[in-house]
This record gives C-alpha cells, structure tokens and sequence, in this order.
C-alpha cells in the first residue's frame, strides 16, 4: 500500500492541464461493448477505475489494448453476459454495462451491486427503466438475472430523480432497441452528452442529450468509431481549489469552462479572482478566503456533489461561517471528522455541514475515506502547518492521475511512497509494461501523466 506525505504552507502556481473525465470515460468504455467494431477511445484516464471497467470488458470477451491514453476496444468477438461479483465490487458504478451488455446479448448477470462509503447507491431506477425497454428480471441470493424474449423495445421513461447512471444505461440500451425511447428528466451531466456523441459517432440516433428530455430512435446495429473523452470538470475543480486554499495562482488549461459554471460563483464568494478564456481558467487566491454562505449540492448544472469534499477542505480556513447542504447522497461528511483532525471546527447535522473557519490547521497523519473526501485531506495538507501523511491512497487513485505529479508542478511539496516508508515511489507510477493483446489478467496499472511521452501528447491531439 502507498501513503501521501505533504510538507504544507507551499503556494501553488503556474499551468496544469488534467485528465479525461473518469465519469465519461466509464460509460463511454462500457457503450463499446454495445458496438459491434473496434472503438479508439483517447484521452482516457489512467485511473483505478478504468482499469476495471476494462477488466469487465475482458471478461465480457473484448479484445482492449491500452497505449498511453488510448484505450482501443474491439468488441466483435464479444461472448459474455455476466459481471461476476469481484468485478462489480472493484468498481461499484459497474452497473453502467447493464444497458450495453442487455442490447448487445439480450440477457445479463450481475450481482446487486453493494453500497459504499458515500451511501447505499440504490439501482431501482436502472432496474425499473430496463423492465420498462423489455427486460425480465429474477432475483436470487444477491444476483440480478435479466433475459429481453422479445429483445428490447423503446418506451416512454420517466426518471423519479434525474439519476446519472440510469440516464446513462437508458441511452445505451435504447440505442439498438426497437422503436423510439422518449426519456424524460434525464441528468444533464456533460459526461452524458460526451456519452450521446460517442454513440452517434457509432450510428446511433440519440436527440437532447445534456437536456432533460432525451429522445433515443433505436438503429440496428452500431459500427466502431474514435473519440475523444471531455476533459475531467472534477479534477479541474478540485486543482483550483488546491490554488486556491495555498494563496495560490494557477491557470487549468484545454478544459471546458462552461463544465465548472456552478463552482466559479462559489469560489468569487471565497474571495478569488477567476479570469475565463477560450479553454482556460486563470485563478488567482486572496491572502485570507472569505467564507461561503451557503452552498447546495445539485444535479448539474447545480453544484457537483463531486466537488462537495474538496469545498469542505477550502472552507475550513475561510474567515467566517460557511454552511454546505449535500443533496445527492445521503452519507457524503465522512471527511469531516477527518478535517476536525487538522483543526478544522465542523459540525454536521443531517445533509447540512456548518463549518466555522479557523486560522491555519496542523499537518497530521490521516486516512482518506473515499475518493472526493480523500483529496479533501491532501487539499488540507497543502494548506497545513507541518507534516500531513495520507493513507488510503487506493481511494484517491480511483478518480485522479498521479495526483502527486500535478500538485509538485505547482510547487507542492509532496510524495508518494510506500506505507511502510521503504523507498520513495518516483515522481511518476511504475506500471507493467503494456498488454500486447487481450490479457485476461487486469491491464496494467494506471500510470501518471508525467510519463506522458509522444503517443499521450498525439492521442490528446486527436
Ligand atoms: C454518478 O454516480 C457519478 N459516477 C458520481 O461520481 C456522481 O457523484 C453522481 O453521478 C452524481 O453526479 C459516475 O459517473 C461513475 P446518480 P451515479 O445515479 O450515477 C440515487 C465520483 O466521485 N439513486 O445520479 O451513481 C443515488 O442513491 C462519483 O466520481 C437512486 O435512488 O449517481 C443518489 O442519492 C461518486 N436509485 C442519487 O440518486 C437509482 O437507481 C444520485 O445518483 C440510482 C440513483
């Protein structure tokens, strides 16, 4: 296992740019098992998550090669209907592959996917909008069987909540269905967006993506196409964050500004002057941060409850109160307590977080608790007096490439070793070399940026 060490009270500057968007690439990854060709897929992240929504693929009977942040999917020789139950719980949003492997196999097997640090991750709306397109479902002892008889047929879906993953396996799924699907109260995520012009790319019919009303004619088959994963509006967040918790000035380049619309209000509120350009943004940090009134987690365009955490970090120094209300999950405060570690004065009640800001925090040693929470703590460290160890590092490494490699371009001063202190990990992960072809072991773990060599810059290119 890895642990972070962070020597904090470094300003952040200069230019970064930041991965695909993990929660495009997965959907986008999992579509191509509905394809009946070979996808290139570029600038694919190289995360912990990708890595098992291409072991899934594997196991499904694609052929997946990986060259830098190219992953090439050929899904012809496609075989598999099932996700057996230690692939579902290496990667929980695995359920994303129920829309594609129903429309490309007619039936599929997967176990109930268990909840995880965040909340208990319900699948009632994917399970009742696949009933509603033809599906037939049994139940037993945690796994979820479903057959298509009569293959799948387009409907008329209404989502109770504007669900991302079930938005997602609804546009799949209907994608080769018979007929038109009329999805209304869809997400508006980008990443579904990204995830409609993948699909039309490959022939499919899919009108009003990103709006909240979807309309899916279903075609015949689909046929492999290249494209280019959106860049991760997530990271990019989280990195200005980190500029502007340290009195920093950082600019995240060849990203989409408009993906970040909610939390550039928030981060003027905090007292940051934010400079928008083409596909630039330029933040440059108060010596002291205001405090942020309120601020409520929504479905997009609202603020993203990804960014929740990482908020949470920034708002322990801020002079005066600030007060969050996560509404999306129901147990998203795990950092908290952790933050109350550095010093930090947070109380949570329910939804709501109230967080009164302090001077400084102490560096500590700290476990990350799940992805968003977990770059909270390192968020905390960079901020610091002293030295912050984080544990748990697994987490972190599920949504970010080589976080320790951006944050020393800007200056931080951190490191990634092993738990037990035996050898510094250098700057950039060591990965197995690349998988000629269809490797039933997992692929290769994911590797940091700063290993980007020529193929990376051209595949970002394309
Ligand atoms: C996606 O999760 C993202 N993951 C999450 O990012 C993100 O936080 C979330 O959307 C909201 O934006 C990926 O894209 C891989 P939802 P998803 O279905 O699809 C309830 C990260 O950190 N719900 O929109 O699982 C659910 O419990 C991750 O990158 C049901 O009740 O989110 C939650 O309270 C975390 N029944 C709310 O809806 C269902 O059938 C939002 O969930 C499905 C969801």
């Amino acid at each position: 296992m890895e642990k972070i060490i962070i020597q904090g009270q470094k300003r952040l500057s200069g230019e970064i740019e930041v991965h695909g968007s993990k929660n495009s690439a997965l959907p986008i990854l999992a579509a191509t098992a509905l394809v009946n060709g070979v996808s290139e897929i570029h600038n694919c992240p190289r995360l912990s998550d990708v890595d098992a929504a291409i072991n899934i693929l594997t196991h499904l009977g694609c052929k997946v090669t990986r060259e830098g942040h190219t992953v090439t999917v050929d899904s012809t020789g496609m075989n598999g209907c099932e996700i057996p139950d230690d692939l579902m719980r290496e990667m929980r949003s695995s359920v994303v592959f129920l829309g594609a492997i129903l429309g490309r196999a007619g039936e599929a097997k997967l176990s109930t996917p268990g909840g995880c640090e965040i909340g208990l991750r319900p699948i009632d709306l994917h399970i009742s909008a696949m009933e509603q397109l033809g599906a037939q479902l049994t139940e037993d002892a945690g796994k979820l069987m479903f057959q298509v008889p009569q293959g799948l047929c387009g409907a008329r879906i209404t989502l109770t909540f504007p669900s991302v993953g079930a938005t997602e396996n609804i546009i799949i799924a209907a994608a080769t269905a018979k007929g038109r699907t009329v999805l209304t109260n869809a997400a508006r995520e980008p990443e579904i967006s990204d995830l409609a012009d993948f699909l039309n790319a490959c022939g499919a019919r899919i009108h009003g993506a990103g709006d909240s009303t979807v309309v899916i004619d279903g075609v015949e088959a689909l046929h492999g196409t290249g494209h280019t994963v959106i860049p991760d509006r997530i990271a990019a967040s989280t990195y200005l964050l980190a500029g502007a918790m340290t009195q920093g000035k950082i600019c995240v380049k060849d990203i989409i500004p408009a993906h970040l619309g909610a939390l550039l209000p928030v981060m003027k509120e905090a007292g940051c002057d934010l400079t928008v350009s083409g596909r630039w943004i330029c933040m440059s940090a108060p010596p002291r941060l205001r405090r942020v009134k309120m601020t409520r987690t929504m479905p997009y365009p609202g603020f993203p409850t990804d960014v929740q955490a990482p908020l949470s970090a920034m708002l322990t120094i801020a002079d005066g109160t600030s007060v969050i209300v996560e509404n999306i999950f129901e147990s998203r405060y795990k950092h908290a307590g952790e933050l109350v570690r550095f010093g930090a004065k947070i109380s949570v009640e329910g939804r709501t977080e109230v967080i009164e800001g302090v001077p400084y925090l102490t560096g500590v040693h700290t476990v990350a608790p799940d992805l968003r929470g977990g770059f909270a703590l390192i968020l905390a460290g960079l901020a610091a007096h002293g030295e912050t160890t984080v544990c748990g590092v697994e987490h972190i490494d599920r949504g970010y490439e080589a976080p320790e490699c951006v944050l020393q371009a800007l200056g931080a001063d951190i490191k990634r070793i092993q738990e037990d202190g035996t050898g510094e990990k250098k700057s950039t992960k060591e990965f197995a070399a690349e998988p000629t072809q269809n490797s039933s072991a997992a692929v290769e773990p994911a590797r940091s940026t700063a290993q980007t060599d020529e193929s990376d810059t051209a595949d970002r290119a394309k």
